[in-house]
């Protein structure tokens, strides 16, 4: 009886120090976590134009081209545009400060979380020699958490898909969103009567309508953090033309932190 009691005592303990760590890992959002990150197999520095977030070329060079794509964190195409801050974990070769990269693609490989830039993987060393040091090793162990993203005197901009054809059908990515968060629903409204349509994401990035409404659009992002906590509609000053066309950019006149 006594040996039961107490190994009842001991089972209460562990799970009161297992809930302990469960509720810091909760209130420790910026804390890094482990993983590995591996490089894209090509011989180019940047990403690339046919990532599966649907940027375009803006996914292989926007910042810098410091890009990444992402096996769980892709999160279905939510993660597109999100920012990490991943640093390797070699003291000889990595730096402290590690690169700062944006989701642009899909990809996967071994027990990794990111596929890296070269470019992006390289700057996780302290050195041009280190950088060729661990771009040699192909895939390193890191840590990783997620950051701001930051693009200094740039507003929030619509690229008009190309596969678009006006008025029937309309699809669009988001770029420049700065901050934290994820935009989780997008509405266009019509500004003269204010109906609103909500958009379906089609894969990755790329919010799409079959008959979107006409007239000049006004357009809703709904910006969500990762717990759900902090939620709220951003509606940006720029409508979206009348005359929309496909491959064109507009500037929404807002951004976001
Ligand atoms: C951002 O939008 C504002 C209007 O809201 C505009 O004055 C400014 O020039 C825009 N910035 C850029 C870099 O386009």
């Amino acid at each position: 009886m006594a040996l039961s009691l107490k190994s009842l005592m001991l089972l209460l303990a562990t799970l009161c120090i297992m809930q302990a760590l469960a509720a810091e890992a909760e209130t420790c959002p910026d804390c890094f976590i482990r993983s590995r990150a591996a490089h894209y197999p090509n011989s180019d520095e940047q990403g690339t134009d046919s990532g599966a977030c649907g940027f375009g070329s803006f996914g292989a060079t926007i910042n810098g081209g410091d890009v990444s794509a992402a096996s769980g964190l892709y999160r279905n195409g939510l993660g597109c545009g999100a920012c990490y801050q991943v640093r390797c974990l070699n003291s000889y070769y990595c730096s402290d400060r590690g690169a700062t990269v944006v989701i642009t693609d899909s990809g996967w490989g071994p027990n990794t979380d990111f596929i890296l830039s070269r470019r992006a993987f390289g700057r996780m060393a302290q050195t041009t020699d280190a950088a060729a040091a661990l771009l040699a090793h192909g895939v390193v162990d890191v840590e990783y958490r997620r950051v701001s993203c930051s693009y200094p005197y740039k507003n929030i901009t619509i690229k008009i898909d190309e596969k678009s054809d006006y008025p029937h059908y309309l699809g669009f990515v988001i770029w420049y969103q700065q901050g934290k968060k994820d935009i989780t629903a997008v509405q266009l409204c019509e500004t003269k009567n204010f109906a609103c349509k909500l958009l379906d994401r089609s894969h990755g990035a790329v919010w799409t309508t079959t008959s979107p409404p006409s007239g000049p659009l006004s357009l809703r992002m709904f910006f969500s953090d990762e717990d759900g906590d902090d939620e709220s509609w951003v509606v940006p000053v720029n409508n979206i033309p009348q005359d929309w066309k496909a491959g064109e950019t507009y500037d929404t006149g807002v951004q976001v932190n």
